[in-house]
């Protein structure tokens, strides 16, 4: 693989950030960290979304200009992300300067082309969509499907985007390449929409919404939303639809993944694919559409008053790091299905896999390789047994989850494969070896979940990093292995470890807070 390009969604930024934004980042940053170890050049892009009635709104009800409150909140994701070791490369803002000037440029090389053109139009609009709404997207009460609000009617004159000219070529697109849209269940939903699409609005005038980016040589429009906010993929990589783009951009695009939510699904297997086909530009080989995290199985909203940010989540169990919350939130479901948290799912599954099953495996193997053989690994304990080849099995079947953006998946493989190593254990009871002086014997059991343990810290790491640091710090293992050498010889005969450089690598949660619910 020469080249790795990975992008979230960019979040609107009139809230905070809550588990569902934080859900698509870290589904991101694990799929990111894995494929960073199979190419040297992998790039991750996440932003923020900046421009629109909505944030128009808040911010005028808050008495701030728009840009204030941008700032203000925009460092709150940020804030967020760091909090949860989200490793991109860039996050974009739509605010800032050098995105405005590419949008404008994007829009006048279309309006040019004949692809934007000026129409008066009278409309049904949705602000929690950000978008014209047709008859079917109306419940019986002509509220918005998803929102359960009464989008506002709009006669205005804007300017239209001729979805309609590269509708054929996006079918095409889709049905020639079913690894497109992942999960492939979700193509046929797509297939519908693109049955009855119109051209769509890409601007507003000024004196209904102004929040946006100008329209150049035209006083009375922005541009609005959808244009601004899809091309932040390629404006952020220095995309120059005048001429000559900057280096990261020609490294870099087509992405390889786009990670966005089930519901902007439309906005980017149609409308995305639509306005490259009009620049011109390559197409992003896969869309990957993840499922609603939902609370205690409840829709997360606002007026629900039940969000939940993840800070109170790390602060609450009193965590040091994110890396409990990061396993949990990336096994809560198989790619592309809803997956929900509770305080006490998390509490029981972290303490039971990672507590118990992982940290407890290492813990208690360097501990008997301490009491019994002073920290020592001897030449004669490093033998192969047929858990290498599970072991083998396990690192081809991660690639080809990860090849399939199955995260979840590729968790549950690589918790079993700790199980077989707990059970290993068990079996081969160390303890009774030591106590019937099979020295060799006993060495020989503990060098194996020794050595093999550092192929669950390598392929756990872009779940975990903290967790896999720790780790291979016990383990004198180098992290930054690759796939072609992870499985040879990672613990060396040597003196490995002393007792006071044992810690444990993640403790049980206790926190109180979960037990109150
Ligand atoms: O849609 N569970 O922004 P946004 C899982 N700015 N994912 C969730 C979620 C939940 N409960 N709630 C939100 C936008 N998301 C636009 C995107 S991209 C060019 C522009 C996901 O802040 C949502 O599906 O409403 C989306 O992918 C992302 O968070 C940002 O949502
Ligand atoms: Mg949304």
């Amino acid at each position: 693989m020469e080249k790795f390009y990975i992008t979230t969604a960019i979040d609107y930024v009139n809230g905070s950030p809550h588990i569902g934004h934080a859900y698509e980042k870290i589904l991101t940053d694990v799929i990111f960290r894995h494929f960073a170890k199979r190419t040297k050049n992998a790039y991750f892009l996440t932003g923020c979304d900046e421009h629109g009635i909505k944030i128009q709104k808040t911010a005028a009800k808050l008495e701030i200009c728009p840009q204030d409150f941008c700032n203000n909140n925009a460092q709150k994701f940020v804030q967020c992300w760091n909090l949860l070791d989200i490793h991109y490369n860039q996050l974009i803002r739509t605010t800032n300067t050098n995105h405005k000037k590419i949008v404008q440029k994007i829009f006048k090389k279309l309006l040019e082309k004949g692809d934007i053109y000026k129409h008066s139009y009278k409309g049904l609009y949705c602000s929690g969509c950000e978008c014209f709404l047709s008859d079917k997207d109306l419940d019986e009460n002509g509220c918005c499907l998803i929102h359960q609000k009464k989008p506002d009617l709009v006669s205005e004159e804007n300017y239209f985007f001729k979805l309609t000219k590269y509708k054929d070529r996006i079918i095409e697109y889709i049905k020639t390449h079913p690894d497109f849209i992942v999960p492939d269940f979700r193509a046929k939903e797509v297939l519908n929409q693109l049955q009855d699409i119109e051209d769509i609005s890409v601007s507003r005038a000024k004196s209904s919404v102004n929040w946006g980016i100008d329209v150049l040589d035209d006083d009375s429009q922005v541009i609005y939303v959808w244009i601004d906010a899809l091309s932040n993929y390629i404006t952020a990589l220095g995309y120059n639809p005048e001429g000559e783009s900057d280096e990261l951009f020609k490294k870099y695009w087509p992405a390889n993944v786009q990670v966005i939510g089930k519901d902007i699904l439309k906005f980017h297997s149609i409308y995305w694919l639509a306005i490259l086909m009009a620049l011109d530009l390559p197409l992003p080989k896969h869309i990957l559409a993840h499922g609603w995290i939902t609370l205690d199985e409840a829709k997360m909203s606002k007026s629900l008053g039940n969000v939940v940010s993840p800070e109170n989540v790390l602060k609450g169990f009193e965590l040091n790091h994110p890396d409990a919350f990061r396993y949990y939130l990336a096994a809560s479901a198989p790619v592309g299905k809803d997956g929900n948290y509770s305080d006490l799912d998390f509490k029981e599954k972290v303490n039971a896999q990672l507590a118990n099953s992982m940290g407890n495996l290492l813990n208690r193997t360097l501990s008997m390789l301490v009491k019994y053989f002073d920290g020592i690994i001897k030449p004669e304990f490093i033998v192969k047994n047929e858990l290498f080849d599970k072991a083998q099995v396990l690192i081809d079947k991660t690639k080809t989850h990860f090849d399939n953006f199955e995260v979840q998946e590729a968790s549950a493989e690589i918790m079993e494969f700790v199980y077989e190593l707990n059970k290993f254990v068990t079996d081969n009871a160390p303890w009774t070896l030591a106590k019937e002086e099979k020295w060799t014997q006993c060495g020989q059991t503990l060098y194996v979940v020794l050595e093999l343990m550092c192929v669950v810290a390598f392929l756990i790491e872009p779940y975990c990093p903290n967790i896999a640091r720790l780790m291979t710090q016990q383990l004198k293992f180098d992290i930054n292995t690759t796939f072609d050498d992870i499985m040879f010889s990672n613990i060396k005969a040597q003196k490995l470890i002393s007792k006071e450089e044992i810690k444990p690598v993640f403790l049980r949660i206790d926190s109180e807070f979960a037990d109150k619910k």
